[in-house]
């Protein structure tokens, strides 16, 4: 099955699951994030892995959608955190409605997650709520990181990497080795699809960094800059302190706002950090390469992984 077939499928199991509840002011907002589009790389990486090991990508759905809802509350409390006004071109839940409701709604999110879980019974269940529980805990971890290094001079590039994996490419991981937990798979093919969607996942956050600051608002969906203005310790700040340390704190510790955005984006453009910072995305995107490989001659049929990571090298949000 392509990847538009499955992003179809997972798309009307979620048109058919929505969350039914009162308040309003509880339920409207999480349908909202939900509904929001979305690549849903996540849930379809879920039913890449169940198809490629010889499974059900249907009987996968709820551990997807599970997923999916996870990633979905990981946003809402991010938005939060990074003060971010939009998400997917439209106001971000505590923007729409305010704080409070958004913190609610992203814990009766992580609720409803582990409820999708549960209505899930096929094989490997036991496993694959020990990898989602752990993945959760790794998640809040990063973010506790990324908070952190926003507030720390000293981030090295192994801070900054182990930071990612955490907060973004374990759940990658998770989502494509619980899909091949749900075919049954064997546990060499489950730890490589999980290294595999790892360094996919390295590679996906260094693209998102590099889209945060050279992205077009429009595509991306999100306020050009934001990282920037938050004092986000990304794989470009720190590249930048190694080339020009002082021109690097003028403008981080002079300048705030839209205008220190626009003088770094501006500098780091002149420096050529914007093809830097995609040829160490490339870089992931070759160890995700050899992976592949590896789990074809393990016997796996690896054309929708192939697929799926040729749409994300091209992407623009
Ligand atoms: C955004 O993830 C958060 C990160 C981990 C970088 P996505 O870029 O997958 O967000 P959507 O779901 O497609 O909007
Ligand atoms: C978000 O990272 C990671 C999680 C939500 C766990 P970012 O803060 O970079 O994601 P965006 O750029 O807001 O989507
Ligand atoms: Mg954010
Ligand atoms: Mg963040
Ligand atoms: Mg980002």
């Amino acid at each position: 099955m392509s990847i538009a077939n499955h992003l179809e499928n997972y798309l009307a199991y979620l048109k058919k699951n929505p969350f039914l509840g009162s308040p309003d002011n509880l339920y409207q907002p999480m349908n909202y994030i939900m509904n929001l589009g979305g690549k849903r790389i996540r849930p379809v990486l879920c039913l890449i892995g169940a198809e490629s090991c010889g499974g059900s990508a249907d009987e996968a759905l709820n551990v997807a959608h599970a997923i999916e809802i996870f990633h979905n509350f990981s946003l809402v409390h991010d938005d939060i955190m990074d003060r971010a006004d939009q998400r997917r071109g439209l106001p971000t839940v505590h923007k729409k409605w305010n704080e409070p409701t958004a913190i609610l709604a992203g814990d009766n999110l992580l609720v409803k997650a582990y409820e999708s879980i549960l209505a899930y019974s096929g094989p490997n269940k036991n496993e694959i709520l020990t990898l989602f529980s752990r993945t959760a805990t790794e998640v809040c971890e990063g973010q506790q990181d990324d908070m952190d290094f926003a507030e720390r001079n000293e981030v090295s590039e192994a801070d900054y990497l182990h930071m990612i994996q955490n907060k973004t490419a374990v759940l990658l991981g998770c989502s494509l080795a619980s899909g091949a937990l749900t075919a049954g798979a064997k546990a060499d093919v489950v730890n490589k699809m999980y290294q595999f969607a790892i360094a996919l996942g390295m590679s996906f956050q260094l693209m998102d960094d590099y889209l945060d600051s050279f992205g077009t608002s429009n595509k991306v969906g999100k306020v050009i800059g934001g990282d920037i203005m938050e004092g986000k310790k990304t794989w470009l700040y720190i590249k930048s302190l190694e080339l020009d340390a002082s021109a690097t704190h003028q403008w981080f510790d002079e300048l705030k706002g839209t205008s220190r955005a626009e003088a770094v984006i501006k500098g780091w453009k002149s420096w050529g950090l914007d093809s830097m910072i995609l040829e160490k995305s490339t870089e992931y995107e070759n160890n995700a390469k050899v992976l592949m490989q590896e789990l074809s001659d393990l016997g796996i049929n690896t054309e929708g992984l192939n697929e799926l990571m040729l749409f994300l090298k091209d992407r623009t949000h």
